[in-house]
């Protein structure tokens, strides 16, 4: 029998990101290949038009999980019923603007959203927090919408999870698919960790440690980190635009293993809500590592933390506290 279709909001519809995005739900790689979706696309008043557009290209495009595509600049109209929100829209920084003038900014627009999520969406709602300062503006979202459980709402590291991966491939020579277990810990910016000391590969002699095949410790607590932490300034200055086919991929793979479960032994970075897990402080969206079952994810617990390790954590967990008291001093 078929499914009933699935509600995902996507805000931000008409921008960069957002383009890249609704393509890829309407063809299954968020919710899997049998399940049909209702795309519910929410954009400001200045990009009705571009959006309306996008709604003429999904449409063009006949996509057979497609059921149905809703264009609105109507905050209430897009959140009314969905059981997924991909919040991918926010006001970015411009040149000349204050990182307080940009939060405030931020918060306005994550405080409005989340009442609306609260009062108009599904039950259950499960929510990804895309647009920059992603963790903060999730942890708005959550402030805002009390009802709506803390579980559901997430927001994206899975880019820079999914770029770890990418270096260590590039650097060992082998197939992505052949890599797990990175983890990005922290916040969404250039204070994140990018961590591949529990990361292992697949051989033909077995499971092996990344570390131990890279062989090179400087490398790895060098210039991996940073070219990972640097990487979307990197793809800004190559394309003049920031990364949008690579955040959007990375968004269906956050969706997709949160819903439909991370493989076995293999977990995944999501940045959650902290319950003080490695020492992190309680209160903050943070990018942890999690394995997810039957819709719900779980921090992994365990793992061996370094001196090295312990310092990095502990760095981008300050500047999220920071952060944090920027944004409630935008409320205030
Ligand atoms: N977490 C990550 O890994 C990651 C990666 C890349 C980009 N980002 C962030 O994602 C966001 C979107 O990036 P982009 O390249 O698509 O930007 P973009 O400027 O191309 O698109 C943003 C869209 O949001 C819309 N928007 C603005 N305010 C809105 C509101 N109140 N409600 C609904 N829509 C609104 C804009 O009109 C625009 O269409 C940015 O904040 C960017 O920094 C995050």
């Amino acid at each position: 029998m078929a499914k009933d279709p699935v509600r995902v909001l996507v805000t931000g519809a008409a921008g960069q990101i957002g383009y890249a995005l609704v393509p890829l739900i309407a063809r299954g790689a968020m919710l899997g290949p049998d399940q049909p979706v209702i795309l519910h696309m929410l954009d400001i008043v200045p990009a009705a038009e571009s959006l309306n557009g996008v709604k003429m290209e999904l449409v063009d495009a006949a996509f057979p999980l497609l059921k149905g595509v809703l264009a609105t600049t109507d905050v209430v109209e897009a959140c009314t019923g969905v059981n997924i929100a991909v919040m991918v829209g926010g006001f970015p920084r411009k040149e000349g603007m204050e990182r307080k003038d940009v939060m405030s900014k931020n918060v306005s627009i994550y405080k409005s959203q989340a009442s609306a999520l609260e009062k108009h969406a599904a039950t259950n709602c499960k929510v990804l927090v895309v647009a920059n300062p992603a963790n903060t503006n999730a942890l708005i979202l959550k402030e805002f919408a009390p009802s709506i459980p803390e579980k559901n709402i997430t927001c994206l590291t899975r880019l820079d999870h999914n770029r770890a991966l990418g270096q260590i491939s590039e650097r060992l020579n082998i197939h992505v698919s052949n890599l797990r277990n990175a983890i990005i810990w922290g916040n969404h910016s250039s204070t994140q960790y990018p961590d591949v000391s529990h990361a292992t590969v697949t051989t033909q002699d077995g499971e092996k440690p990344v570390h131990e095949l890279v062989a090179d410790e400087g490398w790895l607590r060098g210039d991996f980190i940073t070219t990972v932490q640097q990487r979307g300034a990197a793809i800004i200055k190559a394309r003049k635009f920031s990364s949008a086919l690579s955040a959007a991929s990375s968004a269906c793979d956050h969706i997709r293993d949160w819903v439909l479960g991370t493989p076995q032994g293999t977990w995944v970075s999501m940045g959650v809500y902290s319950d003080g897990s490695y020492d992190v402080p309680a209160g903050l969206i943070y990018s942890f590592p999690v394995t997810c079952v039957n819709g719900e994810w779980c921090i992994v617990q365990g793992l061996q933390i370094d001196e090295f390790s312990r310092k990095k954590l502990d760095a981008t967990a300050e500047e999220l506290t920071e952060e944090k008291a920027l944004a409630y001093s935008c409320l205030a």
